[in-house]
């Protein structure tokens, strides 16, 4: 069979997703593979349009169609993205449609299902027959036991589409609405009372809704907010993944991004953060937002914040890309509120983006951010743990972020709790003493807050 492999790395060959890759042509040597560098080659593709057509045909000629990427904040990263969005804007759609497919991705396991999911529903758009992911955590290939449980993944790939057995289409077509915002002439203006605020777009459509939403948005913030397009921010290029930031947080572009960043995003507030829908996510231009942020490795950057999330298009209808920008922000230690045009109609649009203007200022006036979700709280300690383990030496600027800010909090630290563990696994074991404890647990587990009530 011919096997046509999307590589989804900046880093092109070497790239630690294709050592897998690298894997399976071994263990599978019948087959014909081919590998397109189509994310570290992005600029190329995009300005070249022999070359992308050339690769649609290589494309066309496939038995099966591997999607192999890295993770990156999410999902995949900026560069592939283009490339998706090259396949739809240039209508090469059907080079995809009818073929089987799968994706390969690697990462530490870091929100690997949103960028799946994601990557499933573009197939299901192309019209393919998506077979399944295998998420592979970076170092998976050195163990003998994951490398049997990939070599049993793919020879289900490989059977499954020797047979031409069916797969059932997952995600439904996205429902895109016409409706066009006309803001009313009746403006809420409320005071910003001191408070910093940025509204960040990619829009550069005055007559989009993303950009009249910006426009009441700015009257809502008495015109006191700074409204930029990240499409006027000198961005050399996605980021290349080659982590010389993580010994001092310093990227190897010296473009504008680090200073949009530190001087204006890290002084504001409150962040809105405005797109449109594109295919299933938003924007590339977005996406590398996203990316380049990673200069500061996994530190909070924005740590603090509101974050006003506002989309025009279906969001309702893609629950990954919401997970997405919740999980970071929650990840990020802000607070997120959302706002769309889904509402489909102007009136009420005026009223919700009103209202997301005064709930940020009032959040920020408040310095209210909520509680860490499962996000954030899986999140930090899949971070906590790789940084002092295996991710220590490359990023050393996270490490000594996380030892100032005491981020190194593993339960065997807690003492308390270890010696309250010594003592009582023993005692428990005792039926007598497990028994009254047990029929008393209940109070035991409130017993704890009685003093903070009593003085409350
Ligand atoms: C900019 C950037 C963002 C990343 N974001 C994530 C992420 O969201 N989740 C995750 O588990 N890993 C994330 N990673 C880790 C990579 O996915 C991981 O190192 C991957 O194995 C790199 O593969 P490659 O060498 O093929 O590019 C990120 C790495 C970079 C450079």
């Amino acid at each position: 069979m011919k096997i046509i492999i999307l590589n989804g790395s900046p880093k092109g060959d070497v790239s630690v997703t294709m050592q897998y890759v690298a894997y399976m042509q071994k263990k599978f040597p019948d087959h014909n593979y081919q590998t397109l560098n189509v994310a570290q080659d992005i600029r190329k593709i995009e300005k070249n349009e022999e070359l992308f057509a050339s690769l649609m045909e290589t494309v066309r000629s496939a038995d099966i169609v591997i999607w192999a990427f890295p993770l990156y904040y999410l999902l995949v990263c900026s560069q592939y993205k283009q490339f998706i969005e090259l396949v739809f804007e240039r209508q090469s759609g059907n080079v995809f449609s009818g073929k089987y497919t799968a994706s390969l991705s690697t990462s530490i396991h870091f929100f690997d299902q949103t960028a799946h999911n994601y990557v499933h529903s573009i197939c299901d758009d192309l019209d393919m027959k998506y077979c399944g992911f295998y998420s592979a955590e970076m170092m998976d290939l050195l163990k003998e036991e994951e490398r049997n449980r990939f070599q049993k993944f793919l020879n289900l790939l490989f059977t499954a589409v020797k047979e031409k057995i069916s797969f059932q289409r997952e995600n439904a077509q996205l429902v895109f609405s016409s409706w066009s915002y006309v803001p009313g002439p009746e403006v809420k203006s409320f005071e910003t009372s001191g408070k910093k605020v940025v509204i960040l777009t990619d829009s550069r459509d005055k007559s989009a809704n993303c950009q009249k939403m910006n426009d009441r948005l700015m009257q809502a913030f008495s015109l006191s907010a700074e409204l930029v397009n990240l499409h006027d921010i000198d961005i050399r290029s996605g980021c290349l993944g080659c982590c010389r930031c993580g010994y001092d947080n310093v990227c190897v572009y010296s473009d504008g991004y680090h200073d949009f960043y530190i001087k204006l995003l890290g002084k504001a507030d409150i962040i809105v953060m405005s797109g449109t829908v594109h295919d299933r996510y938003l924007s590339s231009t977005w996406k590398q937002f996203f990316d380049r942020s990673f200069f500061k490795g996994h530190i909070p950057g924005l740590k603090g914040k509101q974050i006003g999330f506002v989309i025009s298009g279906p969001l309702a209808q893609l629950p990954y890309l919401r997970e997405a920008l919740s999980a970071w922000a929650d990840n990020g230690g802000c607070h997120a509120l959302f706002v769309t045009d889904e509402v489909g109609n102007s009136e009420k649009l005026d009223e919700l983006l009103d209202a997301t203007a005064i709930r940020l200022l009032r959040c920020a006036e408040a310095g209210y951010i909520p509680p860490p979700t499962f996000y954030s709280v899986g999140g930090h300690k899949i971070f906590r743990d790789n940084i002092y383990g295996n991710m220590r030496i490359a990023f050393q600027a996270d490490y000594r972020y996380y030892k100032t800010h005491r981020m190194f909090d593993f339960p065997q630290k807690d003492f308390k709790t270890r010696i309250f563990n010594i003592f009582f696994t023993p005692l428990i074991k005792i039926r007598g003493i497990r028994k009254k404890v047990f029929s008393n647990l209940k109070h035991h587990m409130i017993k704890p807050f009685e003093s903070v009530l009593k003085n409350a």
